[in-house]
């Protein structure tokens, strides 16, 4: 097998609706398209219903209305084994008592292929993962990136035009985690298959993806590049739920060509209005604490220190404004305020803020481990 013989395929979910027998919509009419040879990212918090949506395209679920189209083909009707796709699950199972090679070849045998070729093709796919010399080894022998990227392996054998990743690295420590990011992006690359890709993890999606799509409750809320979700998260649910915010909710009271005025509990701040809301409408202004500085801007408040934390190169700053407000602020550690600091005006510019629709917002991990 050459690297040209796997080639990516599209794959596009028209008006696509999952309800379970039991009545629950786990995926609201969705459409999408995934290019071939792309990167892409479902990224949402647990119970979103991005397993869901993977589901329907292997082909173990099917879409209550819509339709889920392959390579420009229709998939309806058609099983798991008929698509071409390969799924590797949450929770990954190798054959404990099989070699490493047999478990990358094991798809093959069902297709008939003799024990040398199977042998050849294994070896080519260990190479790929960077496993060349590990093929004679016991699942058990490896560590737990070694046997992710035989997982990886196994789902290539088959030659998928569409991999089908669900949180394939969720069992592994941080630092393996991030080892493997690079790994797969590589992976990808080198065999143009399209890779879908779950997780609930922004670092992940951010750092690996061509693109993302950010899923809440059934719905997706946006589908752009990082930079884009980053940048101008479409909604209040997307702009909390990737990186962190500072977010002040209030009323539009004014608005002037691509700009708005929004009265909020800490005054009448300025702010970029992409999505147009009208005077009088309910909306939360949001910017990021690495957009916030000490001293005069358009947008200022007297605030008194409540933490500060020296991460090395940054230094994280918590404050609540005399409005009661609770605020983050990141700066580089280059002549940024020590730690005698016990009160300051910070703030933020106007073009570095941005007010939506007031909507749903993501629980932050503080307010999740409070519970
Ligand atoms: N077979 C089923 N019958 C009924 N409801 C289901 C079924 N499978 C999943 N659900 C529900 O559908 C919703 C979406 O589930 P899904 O597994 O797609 O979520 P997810 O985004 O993958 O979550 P996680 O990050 O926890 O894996 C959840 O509310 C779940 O309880
Ligand atoms: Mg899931």
């Amino acid at each position: 097998m050459s690297d040209a013989t796997m080639r990516g395929q599209d794959v596009h979910l028209q008006a696509m609706q999952v309800t379970y027998p039991n009545g629950f919509t786990a995926v609201q009419p969705t459409d999408l398209h995934i290019r071939a040879g792309e990167f892409f990212s479902i990224l949402g918090p647990s119970g979103c219903g991005k397993t869901t949506i993977l589901r329907t395209v292997s082909g173990f679920v099917e879409p209550s209305h819509g339709q889920v189209l392959i390579g420009g083909a229709d998939m309806r009707g058609i099983g798991p084994n008929g698509r071409p796709t390969a799924l590797i699950f949450q929770n990954l199972a190798l054959f404990p008592l099989m070699p490493v090679w047999e478990n990358v070849a094991f798809g093959l045998e069902a297709r008939g292929v003799g024990k040398a070729a199977r042998r050849q093709k294994a070896q080519e796919l260990l190479e790929l993962v960077a496993l060349g010399d590990q093929g004679e080894k016991l699942p058990s022998e490896l560590s737990g990136g070694q046997r992710q990227r035989v997982a990886i392996a196994r789902a290539l054998a088959v030659e998928p035009a569409v991999l089908l990743l669900d949180e394939p690295l969720s069992a592994l420590d941080l630092k393996l985690r991030q080892h493997m990011r690079a790994e797969l992006r590589e992976i990808q690359q080198k065999t143009g298959v399209t890779f879908i890709y779950i997780t609930h993890d922004q670092g992940e999606a951010l750092t690996m993806s061509d693109r993302i799509a950010v899923m809440n409750a059934g719905v997706i809320e946006q589908v752009g590049s990082g930079d884009e979700i980053y940048s101008d998260p479409a909604s209040a649910f997307v702009a909390s739920f990737v990186g962190e915010v500072n977010n002040f909710a209030g009323r539009i009271a004014a608005t002037e060509g691509e700009m708005a005025r929004i009265d909020t509990a800490s005054g009448q701040l300025l702010a970029r209005n992409p999505r147009g809301l009208a005077v009088g409408d309910q909306a939360i202004l949001f910017v990021r604490p690495e957009q916030m500085g000490f001293g005069e801007f358009r947008n200022t408040f007297d605030a008194r220190l409540t933490r500060r934390d020296l991460e090395g190169a940054f230094i994280n700053y918590e404050f609540v404004t005399d409005a009661g407000q609770h605020l983050v602020v990141h700066q580089t550690n280059h002549g940024a305020p020590g730690g005698e600091m016990t009160r300051a005006r910070v703030g933020f510019d106007p073009g570095s803020a941005l007010v939506l629709p007031e909507g749903p917002m993501a629980r932050t991990g503080r307010e999740l481990a409070a519970q």
